[in-house]
């Protein structure tokens, strides 16, 4: 397919076309992402619970991500690999300007932070200087102490007015791709067609621009999984048709389905 670039991702957009993403974090899945058709891969900090076995993400250290990124582009040929910002790397526009750094050079060719309005100039400051932003927001994982657990957002119309004004903002500023998690359908749908930059859902219904999901979950490994998460090792004889299946559905629209879906 060429190597995938945000100019690639936008035209899906601008097409209608969905794109689908899965998590990797060393060089032999990412290497299995890319085979299988997914036009990007996410070195996510959920590594912090899939592979540390910690039972959230803030453990994750920027080292941690470094490692996992180079492990990942050595498999990635044509997708294009994104690299998650973990926990308190990212609390000002320094700060994180020197720890995406870190990421890039690793190999990352955008960087992915958790959080809206507040990131603003961040996001402009990192954008300015040449390193492409992911923004992710919704149930953003860093946060579950704020947050009071890992519990689905944007259900008040208070809570979703103000997710709708950080989607808005974060665009603004400058960031090329949104991750929106475990919001009502309806909402991600809304804030998928008001942005012109593509939107990933993860427990976000059938209406963004693209899905995700953590490796581990879409290979039905995970001890818990959430109500938006499809095995689809179930009836398959291989990791590479499973993978494979995942991609296919987003992109004909058969997954996620109703019953993965938030109202
Ligand atoms: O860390 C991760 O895997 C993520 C996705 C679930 C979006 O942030
Ligand atoms: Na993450």
């Amino acid at each position: 397919m060429g190597k995938i670039t945000i100019s690639t991702l936008d035209k899906m957009k601008a097409a209608g076309e969905k794109f689908a993403c899965i998590t990797a974090y060393d060089a032999t899945f990412s290497r299995l992402v890319s085979e299988a058709g997914a036009e990007t891969i996410l070195v996510g900090d959920s590594l912090g619970m899939v592979l540390q076995g910690h039972d959230s993400t803030i453990p994750v250290t920027i080292e941690h991500m470094e490692y996992h990124t180079e492990c990942v582009l050595r498999g990635a040929s044509d997708a294009m690999v994104i690299a998650d910002m973990p926990f308190m790397t990212y609390s000002d526009p320094q700060q994180a300007m020197a720890n995406a750094t870190r990421l890039l050079q690793a190999g990352a060719q955008m960087v992915k932070m958790e959080g809206g309005t507040w990131l603003s100039d961040t996001i402009s400051m990192l954008v300015e200087r040449g390193i492409p932003v992911c923004a992710h927001l919704g149930l953003t994982p860093q946060s579950v102490n704020a947050l009071g657990g890992f519990r689905v957002q944007g259900r008040t119309p208070k809570e979703a007015k103000s997710i709708l004004a950080d989607a808005v903002e974060i665009q603004d500023a400058g960031a090329s791709l949104l991750v929106l998690e475990c919001v009502p359908s309806h909402l991600a749908t809304d804030i998928s067609e008001k942005l012109d930059i593509p939107v990933i859902g993860i427990g976000a219904g059938p209406g963004t621009d693209a899905q995700v999901l953590v490796m581990h979950d879409l290979l039905g490994l995970s001890q818990h999984s959430a109500r938006f998460v499809e095995n689809f090792m179930a009836g398959r004889d291989n990791i590479q048709q499973a993978l494979k299946a995942f991609v296919d559905a987003v992109k004909d629209g058969s997954y996620p389905a109703e019953e993965h879906t938030y109202s």
